[in-house]
């Protein structure tokens, strides 16, 4: 399969690259296998994302993966937030080849680190967010 217009779009044309200065969370994933690192930075206010940045070191398809899933969850609650699953983001770029769907797994966890972080800093259980796990391979 080859990669769709989409991805391409996302990949070439990335939306919220960078940083938020005084991000109320921030998840940081890898994968180990290919050494891909995928960091998302969340800013929540009144249980709503209202900005998410991402910095992404990694194949064209985990860059094409966080750039919609920062898009997808821009505006959203939390819980909102947290229904936008690897599978969404992969239905959103129309689909992705086999052999780079752990890439939009990344995508996932990141979003999960993130609030993970947010909850930890504000003393908050988020249901359904786990505690990142690190990947032995
Ligand atoms: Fe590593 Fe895509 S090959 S995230």
């Amino acid at each position: 399969m080859e990669y769709t217009a989409e991805v391409m779009d996302h990949f070439s044309n990335p939306r919220n690259v960078g940083t938020i200065e005084d991000a109320s969370g921030i998840g940081t994933v890898g994968n180990a296998q290919c050494g891909d690192i995928m960091k998302i930075y969340l800013k929540i206010e009144n249980d709503t994302v209202e900005d998410a940045k991402f910095k992404t070191f990694g194949c064209g398809a985990a860059v094409a993966t966080s750039s919609i899933a920062t898009e997808l969850i821009i505006g959203k609650t939390i819980a909102e937030a947290l229904q936008i699953t690897n599978k969404k983001v992969m239905d959103a770029l129309g689909g992705l080849p086999s052999t780079k769907v752990h890439c939009s797994l990344l995508a996932e966890e990141a979003l999960h680190a993130a609030f993970w972080d947010y909850a930890q800093k504000n003393d908050l259980t988020i249901e359904g967010v786990k505690p990142p796990q690190e990947h032995e391979h």
